[in-house]
């Protein structure tokens, strides 16, 4: 029997059948599974993965169990396991799942020991929440044991590279957020797209005539920005970093503080990373019937208990994923996914075709610490550049698309370029 807890195993075959509809948009990641399963680079190795437990990840999940891994999954947010897809991977691919949609805090946490529980030697997150009890709870044993740790999101990278900074890293860790073929890719393309399709799913509203507010303009945020300009919308970014705010400006957004945008948006998302972007003294400003939701990795960029605070009435669950609050004075905010990312809550995560990358950063990354463990400083490091350049040229041959070669007299003019000698 495979260690699990998921919510229901006759949902298994649905999962399977929509596991491998992903599959089909993520053909670098076959052809690293394929090799896997031949060279078996991850033989015997013990892995914990704590992802969004999607149709994605469960390929993510089958390429390091091709390899010959022992594989351990739990969720690395409460709302976004898909049910079917937790099945469908103990019930035909023989991965170990410990997920259930809509988990409480305790279980959350309960699920990640039991990730921990078989001593992982390498792990994967997404917000470093298992890496973080590793450092919390198991810093003499089980944080020994780890050879290498991969992190999948800006907001765990910050994390991360915190307790580097202040010395408390305890093992190696690959930054995948920072690879070129993710950041450019899944934050901008994924994030851009799937957070609008959250925001659509949750409400039904036309964005074409709406005032968006969106607060960052990251890659995530730019991506976002770009996606709901392309739908009719009005947009207005908010920032704190000048050079950011001078890009949204030059790529044509409009650029203001919180405080002045409050009362023009109909629809608000914050992308930031930062806690409480979106405050009381916000909501007070704004509109009757405005809609917040958050597409940031933790529920923290919307002060939701600030709001409960002010509401003299909540009604949960108006439709699925909406809370609506009325405040004294009788307006309403539209609290989208309880502040929790709306991507992943109210919709499916980023799509399989921008996945197909930042997962076969994953897969190759760790394939690369159980090839060289031993080999890493105790720090946050980069994907090696040959494993990012890699990618590209994988997916682009995927995509059908050539690209031009340098002659040989291009390469030699390039050389011959010798600054300051
Ligand atoms: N993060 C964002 N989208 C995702 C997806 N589809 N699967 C796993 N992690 C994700």
């Amino acid at each position: 029997m495979i260690p699990n807890h998921i919510k229901d195993s006759s949902l298994a075959e649905l999962g399977k059948n929509r596991i491998e509809w992903a599959e089909r948009d993520m053909p670098v990641l076959r052809q690293i599974r394929e090799r896997f399963s031949k060279e078996k680079p991850l033989d015997g190795i013990n892995i914990a993965g704590c992802l969004h437990v999607t149709t994605e990840t469960a390929n993510l999940m089958r390429t390091l169990a091709a390899g010959g891994a022992n594989v351990r999954l739990c969720a690395s947010n409460p709302l976004s396991t898909q049910d079917d897809v937790a099945a469908a991977l103990i019930h035909h691919y023989g991965i170990s799942v410990f997920a259930i949609n809509g988990e409480d805090n305790d279980t959350y946490y309960d699920h990640i020991e039991s990730c921990l529980d078989f001593n992982p030697q390498i792990t994967h997150d997404d917000g470093a929440d298992l890496v973080a009890t590793l450092h919390e709870k198991y810093p003499d044993d089980k944080a020994k044991n780890i050879w290498g740790s991969m992190e999948e999101t800006t907001t765990g990278v910050i994390r991360l590279k915190s307790l580097a900074k202040n010395k408390k890293l305890i093992f190696p860790v690959f930054s995948i957020n920072d690879a070129q073929t993710k950041h450019f890719f899944d934050n901008r393309y994924g994030t851009g797209q799937s957070t609008l399709d959250g925001i659509i799913r949750a409400t039904n509203r036309l964005i074409a005539g709406s005032t968006v507010v969106v607060a960052g303009y990251g890659w995530c945020g730019r991506g976002f920005a770009t996606r709901v300009k392309g739908h009719g919308a009005r947009v207005i970014v908010t920032e704190i970093d000048p050079v950011k705010a001078l890009e949204a400006t030059m790529d044509g957004f409009e650029v203001m503080p919180m405080s002045e945008a409050a009362p023009l948006g109909d629809i608000f998302c914050t992308i930031t990373g930062d806690i409480n972007v979106i405050r009381p003294e916000h909501f007070e400003l704004m509109k009757d019937g405005a809609i917040v939701a958050n597409s940031g990795h933790f529920n923290v960029e919307i002060d939701a208990k600030g709001l409960e605070k002010m509401a003299k009435k909540i009604n949960r669950n108006v439709r699925p994923m909406v809370d609506q609050y009325i405040l004294p004075d009788g307006h309403s905010i539209f609290l989208l996914g309880e502040g929790r990312l709306i991507n992943l809550s109210a919709a499916e995560g980023h799509p399989a075709a921008v996945m197909d990358m930042s997962f076969a950063l994953q897969a190759l990354t760790g394939e690369y610490v159980a090839k060289n463990k031993g080999d890493f400083t105790v720090d946050v490091h980069d994907v090696p550049a040959e494993i990012d350049k890699w990618v590209a040229k994988i997916k682009l041959e995927t995509m059908g698309i050539e690209v031009d070669k340098l002659t040989e007299e291009q390469e030699k003019y390039l050389a011959s370029w010798k600054i300051g000698t």
